[in-house]
């Protein structure tokens, strides 16, 4: 038949077609049903008197056969398949014949000898081929993402992020948590992004936000007395993006009445324990380890460690302090510090590859990067010549420095210096290959720093959110202002893996404290009345204390998964520059519903 063009007219389904069970579900248990199968044409192979196709479905895939006994019609419709047609199929479940047995595929020890086929319908040649690791650059795949998405890998990741939301649900709800809707068009809640806005047509010249989070309605929902609520929220910041930031992704977000911080953690790692346990079948040692800001920072330059690897940092201020490497000595003057990471093994790298270590540490606006091997039982260094004997003596005893080591040492300010050795530890660790895949390390980071002072503004901006009570140890710094960086807040997260899959804080549930905070963020009487005396006036009718935190469910799908990117565990993500490239949104604004909306837009101006 090979070369014949065979047209096929397209059919409904009719009610006697109704699915047995998806393909993948198959087995042997099934030989001698009559069944009927839908999906799509994975692949045809015509061997002449025999004809296979493999159909697929969001299960798997099992194979029709077509041979000498199958009548001449339908053997002819299969002739004419070609990938991606969608079909439904009847037939008998049979073994398939010694040799033909495909152990790769958990059907493989079976096939459906088909007696009635209908097309439903036909496709053209996809733009790419719908098969795993198909060489097609990702754009490609994000323009045609409902194709990719037939693809069986990342059709099963989208299956498993709604498998993880049930579980998600059932616990919640199983201890007591009431799920409540808050709304999407909203006056702006800070979360430190951009908001997306809203124009309004009814009220000339006015925006809705889109929510950063459901930070205040949650809180409101607790002085209505829900006392327990969960919710799965879309969120939205216009803030640029990264393997771990979308401009809309989903919270699982929690707030619960008369907790303190030990609650939330409590209830949060029995939920983290439920669901390892159901869905990946992993025990999940608690309680986790908890470390504080400041160790954090101190011990891993970060305040999401990955702690699946040691290389922590050494503080040498104080043994440099008065060096005479003016690099070292100076940062010290200046009010910072130096500070050393020992990569063991490091001492491999050759100096092109300490040479692009240097410039990611200068991506974290550190000066430069000192260095100093030891290989052979020789030093090589980039500092060890502007140093004492002594005081070479010194760094390499505090740094424990052994044969086949790698030193690196940053002097700036603390923030430079726990930025880029941050990183560089992290780095190190990925080119050592020190990283074991599949394991999970989890820990909580507590008493965050209320407030971050930004230089480019001159002015402090929460740390967490404006709604975060401070400890009360510090309490007093605040009613003075005085020292306002070194106030600490009852702020916490749950990092895995060196990613922050969540975070949360207890509430400030006190008018005066919260006045207090808004006047620390520089926010006068006037512009806290406006933007949030609703809240103030909330709190005046009886508050309960209350707490509550969020997890970003795309990172904790991606986490649970051992993907590096939540794109890959969204059905229709956007790409970097915040646009999608299926639909291509955003688009220009229609003319005339931009004059209903009084909106002219402006000139582009280079800047
Ligand atoms: P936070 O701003 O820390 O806290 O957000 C909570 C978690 O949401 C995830 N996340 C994101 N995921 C994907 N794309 C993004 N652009 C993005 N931004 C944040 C992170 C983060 O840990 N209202 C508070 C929570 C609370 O206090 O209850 C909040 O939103 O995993
Ligand atoms: P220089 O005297 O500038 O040639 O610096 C000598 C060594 O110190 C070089 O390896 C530099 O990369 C390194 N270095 C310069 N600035 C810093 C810094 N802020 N922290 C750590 N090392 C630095």
């Amino acid at each position: 038949m090979k070369g014949m063009v065979i047209s096929m007219t397209q059919e409904f389904l009719t009610p006697s077609d109704k699915r047995t069970k998806y393909c993948g579900e198959f087995s042997s248990s099934d030989i001698g049903k009559t069944v009927c199968v839908m999906g799509w044409v994975q692949r045809q192979r015509d061997l002449g008197s025999l004809i296979f196709i493999d159909l697929r479905d969001r299960s798997g895939i099992i194979q029709l056969a077509f041979d000498e006994n199958t009548d001449r019609e339908i053997f002819e419709k299969a002739f004419a398949l070609r990938s991606e047609y969608v079909v439904t199929a009847k037939g008998t479940v049979r073994a398939r014949g010694e040799g033909a047995v495909n152990k790769n595929l958990p059907t493989g020890e079976i096939e459906i000898a088909v007696n009635e086929l209908k097309l439903l319908s036909e496709a053209e040649t996809p733009p790419f081929e719908i098969t795993e690791n198909s060489p097609v650059k990702p754009e490609l795949r994000l323009r045609y993402r409902y194709l990719d998405m037939r693809r069986p890998d990342l059709n099963s990741r989208i299956i498993a992020r709604s498998k993880i939301a049930k579980i998600t649900r059932d616990f919640y709800y199983d201890n007591g948590f009431v799920e409540i809707e808050t709304p999407n068009l909203i006056a702006p809640t800070p979360e430190g992004a951009r908001d997306y806005l809203v124009p309004s047509r009814v009220h000339h010249g006015c925006f809705y936000a889109l929510p950063q989070s459901p930070q205040l309605y949650k809180q409101l929902l607790m002085l209505s007395g829900f006392d327990r609520d969960i919710q799965l929220a879309r969120c939205f910041r216009d803030e640029d993006l990264r393997s771990d930031r979308q401009p809309e992704f989903t919270q699982i977000d929690v707030e619960m009445s008369f907790v303190r911080q030990d609650d939330i953690i409590e209830i949060t790692e029995s939920f983290l324990k439920y669901l390892f346990k159901e869905f990946l079948g992993i025990e999940l040692p608690l309680p986790l380890p908890r470390l504080t800001y400041m160790e954090a920072m101190e011990r891993f330059g970060s305040d999401k460690p990955d702690m699946r690897f040691g290389i922590e940092l050494v503080n040498l201020t104080e043994a440099v302090r008065s060096c005479s490497f003016k690099v070292f000595s100076g940062a010290v003057e200046a009010g910072g510090s130096v500070r050393g990471i020992n990569v063991k093994g490091g001492a491999k790298f050759s100096r092109k590859e300490i040479d692009s270590l240097t410039e990611m540490a200068k991506t974290y606006r550190a000066k430069g990067l000192a260095w100093l091997k030891k290989s052979g039982g020789e030093i090589s260094s980039s500092f060890a010549k502007f140093l004492s004997d002594e005081e070479n003596c010194t760094i390499s005893e505090m740094m424990q420095l052994e044969e086949g080591d790698l030193l690196l040492i940053v002097a700036d300010t603390n923030k430079v210096v726990f930025d880029s050795l941050g990183a560089l530890r992290c780095e190190a660790a990925r080119r050592l290959g020190l990283i074991e895949q599949g394991i999970f390390k989890l820990l909580w980071v507590t008493e965050f720093p209320l407030l971050e002072y930004s230089e480019d503004d001159g002015r402090y901006y929460s740390k967490h959110h404006p709604f975060t009570m401070p400890m009360e140890e510090d309490l007093d710094a605040l009613e003075k202002g005085e020292n306002l960086d070194k106030i600490r807040s009852i702020a916490y997260d749950i990092v895995i893996n060196g990613t922050e899959a969540g975070g949360g804080s207890v509430r400030i549930s006190r008018p005066d404290i919260q006045k207090k905070v808004f006047k620390a963020l520089g926010m006068s009487e006037e512009e806290s009345q406006s933007k949030f005396g609703f809240l103030l006036e909330a709190y005046k009718y009886g508050a309960p204390p209350h707490a509550g935190m969020a997890f970003g469910f795309d990172r904790l799908v991606a986490l649970l998964l051992g993907i590096e990117d939540i794109r890959d565990v969204i059905a229709f993500p956007k790409v970097q520059n915040a646009s999608e490239l299926m639909t291509k949104c955003p688009t220009p604004g229609d003319p005339d519903a931009l004059a209903e909306l009084g909106i002219n837009i402006a000139e582009e101006t280079s800047n």
